[in-house]
């Protein structure tokens, strides 16, 4: 894949998979913007500290990034060990808002790519409700709106994943005109510091469970990079609007049940 001249924005840039995304692009030539509430330096072109909590501290990045665009990859995600607000904003209203606010500075034919999860496989069993929530475009109407839920942070990190999960769809479909492709990549438990937090909200069993059936590991940073490297490919291949499920194949085992045997280790 070549991205030479390419300027692509990624969010999450400081660490594990937004950080692998970054070096990723940069080694096949782009020019990586890199949005992060921690500092970075050495995995992008240009950095921007940005707080995605908060829509001020967008508005400013956006200032600071000139156009044209030829990619978007939304990667920063907060768990649910922090309050559920934070998770709600972060991983939601951060993403939708930013994303909203460059779309105009997109080029045609460029390609979004939003980072969400199998932890949002769900989104099927909550469409009305993600459909209420998207409709209200304003950062504090939605957030009132959400909060009037009562949801745990942990079931907030799930429900934040099923929102990216449609809200990519919706923008694929808004995007077409003009050939901006816009896609999900759903990861299954990958080896970064999130990860700790995800076996503290979401139990031991659950993440071992899937380490099992994904074959007895997690998956590496940059495995989730290709994954999205290949959503951002100027070349498009004709896919939008699509959730990429990247988990090494343990949802194959869940979908077929008692037909499947479990797999041999594979390293
Ligand atoms: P990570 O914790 O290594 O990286 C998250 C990045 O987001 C960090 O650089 C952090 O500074 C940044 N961030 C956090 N709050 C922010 C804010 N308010 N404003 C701007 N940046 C902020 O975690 P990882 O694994 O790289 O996560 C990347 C994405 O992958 C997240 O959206 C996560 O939900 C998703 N994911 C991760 C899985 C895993 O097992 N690691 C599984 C499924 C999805």
């Amino acid at each position: 894949m070549s991205f030479h001249d390419k300027r692509i924005v990624v969010t999450g840039v400081s660490s594990g998979v937004g950080q692998a995304t970054a070096l990723a692009l940069m080694n096949a030539g782009a020019f990586v913007i890199g949005l992060d509430i921690k500092p970075a330096s050495d995995s992008c072109s240009q950095f921007i500290l940005c707080d995605l909590s908060n829509p001020a501290s967008i508005d400013e990045a956006v200032l600071q990034i000139k156009q044209p665009i030829d990619g978007l990859a939304n990667i920063a995600g907060v768990p649910g060990s922090l309050p559920a607000d934070v998770v709600f904003k972060v991983n939601f209203l951060g993403l939708r808002y930013l994303t909203n606010l460059l779309l105009p500075k997109l080029a045609d034919r460029a390609s979004v790519v939003n980072v969400a999860s199998t932890a949002g496989a769900g989104w099927r069993n909550h469409k009305s409700i993600c459909e209420r929530l998207l409709t209200l475009g304003d950062w504090h109407q939605c957030l009132a709106s959400f909060q009037e839920l009562h949801m745990d942070a942990v079931a907030t990190y799930d429900f934040t994943k099923e929102l990216v999960i449609l809200y990519t769809m919706l923008v694929a479909s808004n995007q077409r005109h003009r050939g901006v492709r816009v896609n999900s990549v759903s990861p299954g438990a990958v080896c970064t510091p999130i990860l700790a937090a995800f076996y503290d909200t979401m139990g031991d069993e659950l993440l071992h469970n899937l380490k099992q059936q994904a074959g007895g590991r997690d998956a590496y940073p940059d495995e989730i990079a290709g994954a999205i490297l290949l959503m951002l490919d100027p070349k498009g291949f004709w896919i939008n609007g699509t959730d990429l499920i990247v988990d090494g194949g343990a949802e194959v085992l869940m979908n077929l049940e008692g037909l499947a045997t479990p797999p041999l280790p594979f390293n």
